[in-house]
């Protein structure tokens, strides 16, 4: 009996922890501007992985080292968005304003037309991990 009321207060004590942690997260989404909640981190990702997505998805349109149908990606990593001298962008993305890091390669990758409205890149990858692979394989782009 002792036992089975210990657990029964030992379980009301996780839920209302969690209850309370739902809220304490709910509270820290609402408190951030209003874009920063569509750009989540990506989580870890394998560059070897990544290398090989990008071999299978991405050469189609994009070069390391040149501009094909989409500019070249050497280097992509922290640089401002549509930036690259030598590549016709859209007007939209050319004027983003935006910077690539993980979270904005990692909306761009899932949904490029919700990152910047009027692009021209007609592609997106589905899977998180994939993404993520892929963002860690760009990265080594220097
Ligand atoms: C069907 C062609 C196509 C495919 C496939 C494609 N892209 Fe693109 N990509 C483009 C075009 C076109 C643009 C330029 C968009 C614009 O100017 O609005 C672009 C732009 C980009 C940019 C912005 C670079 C900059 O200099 O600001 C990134 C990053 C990018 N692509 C990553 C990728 C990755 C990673 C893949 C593979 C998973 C991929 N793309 C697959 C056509 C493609």
């Amino acid at each position: 009996m002792a036992m089975q009321f210990t657990m029964t207060l030992s379980r009301r004590l996780v839920t209302s922890a969690q209850v309370i942690a739902s809220s304490t997260i709910a509270i820290g989404v609402l408190a951030q501007p209003a874009p920063a909640r569509e750009w989540l981190n990506p989580p870890p990702g394998d560059a070897q992985i990544g290398s090989s997505l990008y071999q299978q998805h991405c050469t189609a349109c994009h070069a390391i080292d040149s501009n094909k149908i989409g500019p070249a990606h050497r280097g992509v990593m922290g640089r401002r968005v549509g930036s690259l001298a030598g590549y016709k962008y859209s007007a939209e993305l050319a004027a983003s304003r935006l910077r690539w890091t993980p979270q904005t390669l990692n909306k761009w990758l899932a949904d490029s037309e919700e990152l910047v409205t009027g692009q021209r890149m007609g592609f997106l990858i589905e899977s998180e991990q994939e993404r993520a692979d892929l963002i860690a394989y760009l990265a080594t782009l220097k």
